[in-house]
């Protein structure tokens, strides 16, 4: 499984990246605006600043909704530097999005994917990261990760080469569960990550085993 931070933040993609486990990172507009990233050039160089820390793939969202538009945005943000992936939303001038895109071998993550049926058509769009946004799904009373289990049930059965990116994790439990579902990815906070780390018997344990050396020696 791959894990990505879902964050602007560049001290929290530093703190990742140094744990070693960090696969690449997800940004989106709101999480730009979050950090004071605002403006075409700042972004773009922001961009480019996430791709110099870590080694992975690095989202990028276009912000057009429509074709012209992705289209000149998402081919600006594939120039900026190899790691960059093509962030486009799941609707319908996204889907046209998504297919030039692939055909250009252009890589894409469809976002703002909600059900089944707009899984399935981010992989026949060929899109290389389809998003499933589980927490949010969650937040209305819908199971979000049953969303994963279908959209991982569908893939295989056609042998789809999407990646199924789980998003909007919420907690360090979603990413046990997606885990155990098949999801090729997560993208969640770095607490997420850092709560995989934790359990009380490690801690006792350790304490007990340098007790004991310290008595030996
Ligand atoms: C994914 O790419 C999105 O940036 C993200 O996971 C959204 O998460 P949220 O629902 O916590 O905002």
């Amino acid at each position: 499984m791959k894990f990505f931070i879902d964050t602007a933040n560049l001290d929290q993609i530093r703190d990742a990246q140094e744990l070693g486990v960090l696969d690449g990172v997800t940004t989106n507009p709101s999480l730009m605006a979050k950090e004071g990233i605002t403006g075409r050039n700042n972004i773009l160089k922001h961009y480019v600043d996430i791709c110099n820390i870590v080694d992975g793939d690095v989202s990028a969202e276009v912000i057009a909704t429509d074709l012209k538009g992705m289209i000149k945005e998402g081919e600006e943000l594939a120039e900026l530097h190899d790691q960059i992936v093509v962030k486009v939303p799941m609707i319908r001038d996204g889907v046209k999005a998504l297919k030039y895109f692939s055909d250009k071998g252009i890589r894409t993550n469809c976002t703002l994917v909600f059900s089944p049926g707009q899984a399935l058509l981010a992989a026949k769009a060929g899109a290389t990261y389809v998003s499933p946004f589980i927490g949010r799904l969650d937040d209305i009373s819908t199971d979000g990760l049953n969303l994963i289990a279908e959209i991982r049930l569908i893939y295989d059965n056609y042998g789809y080469q999407t990646q199924i990116l789980a998003a909007s994790i919420r907690h360090t439990m979603h990413i046990i569960d997606c885990a155990k579902l098949g999801a090729d990815v997560m993208t969640g906070p770095l607490s997420a990550i850092e709560g995989l780390l934790k359990h009380p018997l490690t801690d006792i344990g350790l304490a007990k085993f340098l007790e004991d050396y310290k008595k030996g020696n």
